[in-house]
């Protein structure tokens, strides 16, 4: 990403800090680091919640075979509309919460999904909400498929472990700032 698209990506999120919860779009060694488990050769169905500015979506694309799609939700009208300039066939954006995956993949009419990769703030979305998300994240995921999520704090770590089989944590300084990432297998 060169500086001038990160210095205006930084400004939308100062903007809507209250629900983007950073300032900053997240490193390069951040993105390696939470889509280093999965198999780009095989997945074929990918989800991303909280895309913002895109700096892992445009990752996502790089990686993704041909055949993969990748569907997007976020909230922010402008993150939206910024998204769309993307224009990539396998990408969908969906102006819509990240609680309501299962409606979006009916009208899609797609089962189940590969991976779901999430730079949510949990944080800052009410409890009964994140509940939904991870409830709606796991029976949506293909047994075996991965859910990625970072965050700046472990405030989240004790809701992940019941839902999911296994919860991996790893951790990185060279973010701003530094993140926890969760490696969650269904
Ligand atoms: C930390 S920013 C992530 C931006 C980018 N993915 C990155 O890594 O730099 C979090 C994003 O989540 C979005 N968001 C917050 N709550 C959401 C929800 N309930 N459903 C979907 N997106 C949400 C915000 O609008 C914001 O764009």
């Amino acid at each position: 990403m060169n500086a001038r698209l990160k210095f205006s990506d930084s400004l939308n999120l100062i903007k809507s800090f209250r629900t983007s919860g950073t300032i900053t779009p997240s490193s390069k060694v951040l993105i390696k680091t939470l889509l280093a488990p999965i198999d780009f050769t095989a997945a074929r169905c990918i989800i991303e919640l909280g895309p913002g500015t895109g700096c892992v979506t445009r990752s996502l694309l790089k990686r993704m075979h041909s055949d993969c799609i990748l569907i997007c939700f976020e909230v922010n009208n402008d993150f939206v509309d910024q998204l769309a300039t993307l224009q990539d066939p396998r990408l969908r954006v969906v102006n819509a919460c990240a609680s309501s995956i299962r409606s979006i993949l009916d009208e899609l009419q797609i089962k189940e999904v590969d991976h779901v990769v999430s730079s949510l703030p949990l944080a800052l979305i009410d409890d009964e909400v994140v509940k939904n998300i991870l409830e709606s994240v796991r029976s949506n995921l293909r047994e075996g498929g991965r859910f990625l999520q970072f965050q700046y704090s472990l405030s989240n770590y004790s809701e992940l472990k019941p839902i999911f089989k296994n919860v991996k944590l790893d951790f990185t300084f060279r973010n701003m700032p530094p993140a926890f990432v969760y490696e969650c297998t269904k």
